[in-house]
């Protein structure tokens, strides 16, 4: 049995969400005998981490700061093992413009795209450059802050004279914005999960909006979005699905777990990636332990496959 202590709660817009995966799992950890200590990330992280001294840390935190690469910095200074990928493959996931250009020089699909920061539009009159994006990408696109999650500052503008609104509404959640093209089609959740044997693609969710709005609150409202696992998908698709998300997660260099997730664009049939999430939600809703339970792994295996995975993990080199 480990002493764990469980990250969770911080200060990014999705505290909320990390206060119920932490709780989750601290009861998961508590079930089968771990002694457990919770920590809510502020000021206090690295002397809370120094006097509790864990024998490992469970990253519970979604977001800005946990989910980014910084908490994991920290933690590979205090020299704690911890819980799922490590600070680089954070940083691509968490940017999701780094994340789209990985996957473009991978040569993995993933929707077009532009990307500026607050500067490029300030002082370098990026401004003007967005009649000939508009051209390229057909209406509606998509505008998004380049490092949110849970669909946060994201926008559909529908005609040229929505964007600069969009993008005004994406900068005040990040300093780096990207209009994607937009894919209609299937929402697909594929869960990554490492193992012995290397890292598996749990079965695929499908999340299935009952409105238009699949927006921050559908997401966490029970009962306004539907999600299917295992989705009702060709099984060659299914296939495709899963391979093209074991690639996502191994050209962020992900570890232990992750989710990705991609669209089903119903023109043309293809299989396109949006993003991948480091640490995806763990709450009763969400849809990586629904994954998990559809391979037959329950939530406890889960977090206990997942904390051997972090005291298995190879140190960072400190050469
Ligand atoms: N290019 C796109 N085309 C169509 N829908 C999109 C596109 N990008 C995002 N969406 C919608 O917005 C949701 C959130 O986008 P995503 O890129 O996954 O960011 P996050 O989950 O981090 O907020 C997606 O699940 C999808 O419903
Ligand atoms: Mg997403």
């Amino acid at each position: 049995m480990s002493r764990v202590a469980v990250l969770e709660g911080g200060q990014s817009l999705e505290r909320q969400v990390s206060l119920r995966s932490g709780a989750r799992v601290r009861d998961a950890l508590e079930r089968v005998g771990h002694d457990v200590i919770a920590i809510d990330v502020g000021r206090d992280l690295v002397e809370r981490l120094t006097s509790e001294r864990p024998d490992v840390a469970f990253v519970a935190l979604h977001g800005r700061d946990g989910e980014d690469g910084t908490v994991q910095e920290i933690l590979e200074l205090v020299g704690i093992p911890y819980t799922a990928s490590g600070p680089s493959a954070c940083m691509r996931c968490m940017d999701k413009v780094l994340a789209k250009h990985a996957f473009r020089d991978a040569g993995l699909p993933t929707p077009d795209f532009y990307a500026f920061s607050q500067t490029a539009f300030e002082s370098l009159g990026a401004a003007h450059a967005l009649p000939a994006i508009e051209e390229r990408l057909d209406f509606p696109v998509v505008v998004k802050p380049a490092a949110q999650g849970s669909a946060l500052g994201i926008r559909f503008a529908p005609s040229a004279a929505d964007v600069p609104a969009a993008i005004v509404a994406a900068f005040s959640y990040d300093t780096k914005v990207l209009l994607e093209r937009h894919v209609a089609g299937r929402e697909l959740a594929v869960s990554v999960l490492d193992g012995a044997d290397g890292p598996q693609a749990l079965p695929i969710v499908e999340a299935i909006p009952r409105s238009d709005h699949y927006d921050f609150e559908a997401r966490y409202e029970i009962g306004s979005t539907d999600f299917v696992c295992p989705a009702e998908l060709d099984p060659q698709v299914a296939q495709r699905a899963q391979a093209l998300a074991l690639d996502a997660y191994r050209v962020l260099g992900c570890y232990g777990f992750a989710r990705v997730d991609l669209m089903l664009e119903t023109d043309t049939g293809e299989l396109t990636l949006l993003e991948a999430n480091a640490i995806p939600g763990l709450t009763e809703t969400s849809l990586l332990p629904q994954a998990a339970e559809a391979a037959g792994i329950s939530f406890a295996a889960f977090v206990e496959r997942v904390i051997d995975l972090a005291l298995a993990r190879e140190p960072a080199s400190t050469g």
